[in-house]
């Protein structure tokens, strides 16, 4: 898999802290934009609608739904690949590790692997490294219900993430594991160095 220059990714648990972090990344670095997956396109908005139940479909389907929502990220007009190739620096929160780390939860590891093995690596990817118990009370907070949310899971999310962190060890992307427990400005200095 290749390495797309300019492009780089938060991932962690629900509720470790990268869409806040993300955020702050794009107000910090010139050039930058801020993006997410699942997007808020048509097949995006069809991934939170099985997120919360309100569209029930298969694993394998959903895994589908968020690789083509992803496709479409990433090589439409204006997707991913043409921003980072005109110099834009692109922030996005999750990406295919998000994929592999929650879909697996019920679909074949390799086989998640797979279904995501023809998108670029980014050339950095953040994983902010927050302990469950700490995500749930986050989350808990915040009085939205999706089918992921249960302790169990999110021990199990995490070690899909430690597996798939694992595997891209040595592929040229640089993988930088990051406290979750600082605060939200040590955490943001610390991937600063990295950026800037
Ligand atoms: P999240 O970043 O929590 O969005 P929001 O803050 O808007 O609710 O992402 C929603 C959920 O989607 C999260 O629980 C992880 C899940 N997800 C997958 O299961 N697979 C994927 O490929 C992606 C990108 C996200």
């Amino acid at each position: 898999m290749e390495i797309l220059k300019n492009f780089f990714v938060l991932e962690g648990l629900d509720g470790s802290g990268t869409t806040t972090q993300g955020k702050l990344l794009n107000e910090k670095i010139t050039h930058s934009v801020f993006t997410h997956e699942p997007t808020n396109g048509k097949i995006g908005q069809l991934a939170r609608q099985v997120l919360k139940n309100e569209y029930p479909t298969t694993p394998l389907a959903l895994a589908h739904i968020f690789a083509a929502d992803r496709s479409e990220h990433l090589f439409a007009k204006d997707g991913i690949v043409n921003q980072c190739q005109s110099g834009l620096k692109v922030i996005c929160d999750r990406y295919f590790f998000s994929s592999v780390a929650y879909q697996s939860l019920e679909v074949d590891f390799d086989l998640v692997c797979q279904i995501n093995n023809q998108f670029p690596l980014p050339q950095i990817l953040f994983f902010i490294d927050t302990p469950v118990e700490v995500c749930l009370q986050r989350i808990s907070s915040r009085n939205e219900s999706e089918i992921f949310d249960k302790k169990n899971l999110q021990e199990k999310v995490l070690t899909n993430y430690l597996k798939i962190l694992d595997r891209f060890q040595n592929q040229g992307m640089q993988i930088i594991k990051i406290d979750g427990t600082q605060t939200v400005e040590q955490i943001l200095a610390e991937e600063l160095q990295y950026l800037i």
